[in-house]
């Protein structure tokens, strides 16, 4: 058994489960098949999963007020969604306890945290330099540093011998949900869409390598969703049409991706790396916006217009009623129905 890899254990369980995953269930939750296969879940990204870390950041946008975290039971904890996120819905796939806020431990809770630990932190990039204006937040360099002392600080106290340690980091989920805000926020029409990135997924392989050097073995990869149909840019075309001149400028990098995670592949053997295609999957949902039963896939389902932007504002807006059936939860973040058919469906990787 050793030598299959966790993702390996887990297509045969799920193809041992697929008549009961492809029944429908009007909460999707309880439709999530569970496997033991996994050590634990390390994530590293930006406001699509952040947890909380970026609450004990200095200056950073954060989110800890309701609405948000309303189907969280009703507590606010810095996720950008009115419930889980991709990453919490990853972690009840194998059955382990939703990766904690890496800013949220004591030191003493580092020393015993084996399920995993989050290091997102909303508004950040895979280039150091991306950055809200005035703002902080942890790039993805901060994070892999944060968790390059874990790794050297923290595991070695519940697990003393190396080659148990890397044992446990090769049986581990690195999932990695970053470079939207490289285009929100770093990319300007000065910029050749091509070669902006080309340099971005330098920047990211090089990352990838770095997380390798320091045990991870199974990497799983966000690519960018179409930014263009997020209701904040919906907006501002004026139109209720998509900005498909975003949608374009993110092309590139989406295309070029599964070629760069193919060459690591190929170059290290023992590694798993595999892409998570949050693009396709919301193109699907847009192109047929019943499939999943959602019936808005435009509107926020929290959203009130201030001072020309559309936002999710503490006692003021109020978040819709049916939350299974809004794709987006505020302008630029998924519900958290949205983020568990996510994973349900198209994270469960099937080739
Ligand atoms: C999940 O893990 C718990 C222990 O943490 C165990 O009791 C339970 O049986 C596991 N569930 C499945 C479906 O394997
Ligand atoms: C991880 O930490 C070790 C020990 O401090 C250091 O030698 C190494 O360069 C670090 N690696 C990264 C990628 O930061
Ligand atoms: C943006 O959203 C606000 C609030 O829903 C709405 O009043 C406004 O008309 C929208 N603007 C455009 C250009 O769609
Ligand atoms: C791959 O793993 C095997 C068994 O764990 C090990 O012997 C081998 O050196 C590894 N190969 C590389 C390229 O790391
Ligand atoms: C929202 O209302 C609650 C209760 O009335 C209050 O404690 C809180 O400070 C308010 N939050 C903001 C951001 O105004």
């Amino acid at each position: 058994m050793a030598a299959l890899t966790p993702v390996l254990l887990f297509l045969l369980f799920l193809s041992a489960n697929s008549d009961e995953s492809s029944k429908l269930d009007s909460s999707c939750f309880s439709a999530i098949p569970i496997s033991n296969s996994v050590a634990a879940l390390y994530v590293f990204g930006d406001s699509t999963v952040d947890a909380g870390n970026n609450n004990f950041i200095h200056n950073a946008v954060r989110v800890n007020y309701l609405p948000y975290g309303i189907d969280f039971s009703n507590t606010p904890t810095g996720r950008f969604t009115n419930g889980k996120t991709i990453a919490d819905f990853i972690a009840i796939l194998y059955n382990l306890s939703l990766p904690p806020p890496y800013l949220n431990l004591t030191e003493a809770q580092r020393k015993t945290a084996m399920d995993g630990i989050n290091y997102a932190s909303a508004g950040c990039g895979i280039f150091p330099n991306t950055k809200p204006p005035g703002l902080d937040c942890w790039s993805l360099q901060t994070q892999i540093e944060v968790f390059n002392r874990t790794v050297q600080e923290d595991l070695p106290c519940m697990i003393e011998d190396p080659q148990e340690l890397a044992e446990y980091l090769a049986n581990s989920i690195f999932f990695i949900s970053m470079g939207t805000n490289d285009y929100t926020l770093n990319f300007n029409n000065h910029h050749d869409p091509e070669y902006f990135a080309n340099s971005l997924l330098i920047q990211f392989r090089w990352y990838l390598q770095t997380l390798y050097n320091i045990g991870a073995r199974n990497l799983v990869v966000n690519n960018i969703g179409p930014l263009g149909c997020m209701p904040s840019m919906i907006n501002k075309t004026g139109n209720g049409q998509c900005d498909e001149q975003m949608n374009q400028n993110i092309m590139p990098y989406n295309s070029q991706l599964p070629q760069i995670l193919k060459n690591m592949q190929d170059e290290y053997p023992n590694a798993t790396l595999t892409l998570a295609n949050s693009y396709d999957f919301l193109q699907d949902i847009l192109a047929d916006t019943e499939k999943y039963g959602f019936t808005d896939v435009k509107d926020p389902c929290c959203g009130a217009y201030v001072q020309g932007e559309l936002a999710c504002i503490p006692n003021y807006s109020t978040p819709c009623d049916n939350r299974c059936h809004s794709l987006f939860f505020d302008a630029s973040h998924t519900s958290e129905f949205a983020n568990c058919i996510f994973v349900r469906d198209m994270l469960i990787i099937k080739d």
